[in-house]
């Protein structure tokens, strides 16, 4: 069985429920899912997953959150390289920038990138579909 790692932060709840409904999909197949807010993940507890999706919706300008979530990922974006990783997260009334740059960046850390699913303002019962298909998806890649 492999071990996957669903690490997040939200401030509103709207990448939480995100997180939550990938989370279900990966499970529906069988994974071993870690569901966690980022604060309560220490940057070596990565070694123990093989699988990583990272949540963080749209904050400052089209950037991460910068308090918690841009530290924590910048710490371990050097070490992704054997990793399947996918990235998610909720934005407001911009179009995405915060995604492509984090996509491209995730890139060019060398981590066998999945996809990346983002979702405007809290999902809808359809759309939280789509994370739990995201999350299907995301486990048999
Ligand atoms: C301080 C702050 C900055 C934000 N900046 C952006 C932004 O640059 N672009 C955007 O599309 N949405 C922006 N948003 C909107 C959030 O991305 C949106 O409300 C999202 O659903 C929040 O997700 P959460 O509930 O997981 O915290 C911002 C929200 C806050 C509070």
């Amino acid at each position: 069985m492999t071990h996957t790692l669903v690490v997040y932060w939200s401030g509103t709840g709207n990448t939480e429920i995100m997180a939550n409904k990938i989370g279900e999909g990966l499970e529906a197949e069988g994974l071993s899912v870690d569901i966690k807010f980022v604060e309560d993940v220490e940057v070596s507890d990565l070694d123990r997953y093989d699988r990583v999706a990272f949540g963080c919706p749209s904050m400052g300008v089209e950037i991460l959150e910068e308090e918690a979530f841009e530290p924590f990922f910048a710490q371990v974006e050097g070490d992704l390289g054997s990793k399947k990783v996918a990235l998610f997260g909720s934005y407001g009334w911009g179009e995405g920038e915060w995604m492509d740059e984090w996509k491209a960046r995730t890139e060019d850390s060398g981590a066998d990138l999945f996809d990346v699913l983002i979702i405007n303002s809290t999902p809808s019962s359809e759309e939280e579909e789509t994370c739990v298909d995201f999350g299907r998806r995301f486990a048999s890649f």
